[in-house]
């Protein structure tokens, strides 16, 4: 078992640690599941004494108050008090949602985060983001709190679907491109069935977790981690909006595509990137520009009228706040 430390509590991942864990210090203990993670990766974790299941709806569409409103509900039927734990096992929707719960259930009770996708794993393990989605708006309440650690264990990604390990590829690739051009050449190197998950999983949340503490706040560093984010989060709203909504990867990996256009790489780098993802992800039709320039002008990253990008100057390294008109586009 290996640790990366973050802030104030650990990333543990490696071999089935598990059942060595100890819950005994907590007067009760709750699992937080989707009918998904229950059916596939409940079975995986030892059995806690004094826990209750707490079953939600899978899906970002239910990532809101009212799944909440279930969470605290079950802590309050049964009693829970401040010294109880509640461990999120799942994607992002559960440890976005189910942090945000605890975080909140009666002014904060601690939470372990299991997550059980490649995309929880390698990005919303780190950095303490947790909420709910309001009215269609993503991540619109919310706070920020560290668990008390994060627990991954790369063998739940045996069950988890193509699509779904595909799109948090798409943040695995990011993290190559805008810091460790050995990665990017480790993954160009080797065919996706055959990747080595346990090593991927580490190198990139150390990419993440070495960002996130060198700039808490998101004044510089933090930014590179936007990149493919500014076109990918306008290319998921169109879809959103089309009533077709895609895999949040599959947007990204789609602005990494369209950003490379506003880059600094070679033509040959450039080249080398996008046949990379051409040839290994089956990605969504790409909206043209005038399509996407309503979300791009709406982007909450934008200054003095400009949207702002962050941008590769070389396989491996990035620049922040590069401000076009969308004229330029
Ligand atoms: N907090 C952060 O920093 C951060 C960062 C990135 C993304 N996010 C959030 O994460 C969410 C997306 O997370 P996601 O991509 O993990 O999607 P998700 O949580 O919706 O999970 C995807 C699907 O896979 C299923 N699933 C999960 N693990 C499984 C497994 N091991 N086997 C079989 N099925 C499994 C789930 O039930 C679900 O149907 C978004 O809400 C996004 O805002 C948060």
């Amino acid at each position: 078992m290996k640790e990366i430390k973050s802030d104030n509590y650990s990333i543990w991942h490696g071999e089935n640690f598990l059942s060595k864990l100890d819950f005994s210090g907590y007067s009760k203990v709750a699992i937080l599941v989707d009918e998904n993670t229950k059916r596939d990766c409940l079975p995986k974790l030892p059995k806690i004494e004094n826990s209750i299941i707490i079953e939600v709806t899978s899906g970002e569409i239910n990532k809101n108050i009212s799944s909440c409103n279930y969470i605290w509900e079950q802590l309050s039927e049964h009693n829970f008090d401040r010294d109880s734990l509640l461990i999120n096992l799942g994607g992002g929707v559960i440890g976005d949602m189910g942090g945000f719960a605890a975080s909140t259930y009666k002014r904060g009770i601690d939470f372990i985060q299991v997550p059980t996708t490649l995309l929880a794993m390698v990005d919303a393990s780190v950095g303490g983001k947790l909420g709910v989605d309001l009215n269609g708006l993503k991540n619109q309440i919310g706070v920020f709190n560290n668990p008390e650690s994060v627990l991954i264990l790369p063998e739940f990604l045996e069950t988890l679907p193509e699509n779904q390990l595909k799109s948090g590829f798409g943040e695995v690739i990011k993290h190559a491109l805008i810091s460790d051009k050995n990665l990017w050449q480790e993954i160009i190197s080797i065919p996706f069935n055959e990747m080595n998950w346990e090593k991927i999983i580490e190198t990139s949340i150390n990419i993440k977790n070495k960002i996130v503490l060198s700039d808490p706040y998101e004044k510089g560093e933090r930014k590179k981690l936007n990149f493919g984010h500014t076109f990918g989060h306008a290319v998921e709203t169109y879809y959103l909006e089309k009533g077709t909504p895609i895999l949040h990867g599959e947007a990204v990996l789609m602005g990494i595509l369209l950003e490379l256009e506003l880059s600094l790489v070679t033509q040959e780098q450039n080249n080398e990137i996008k046949n990379y993802i051409l040839s290994n992800f089956s990605l969504p039709f790409t909206p043209k520009k005038s399509d996407l320039l309503p979300f791009l002008m709406n982007d909450k990253k934008n200054k003095v009228g400009k949207v702002n990008y962050s941008l590769l100057t070389n396989i491996g390294s990035c620049s922040v706040d590069n401000l076009f008109s969308t004229d330029e586009l």
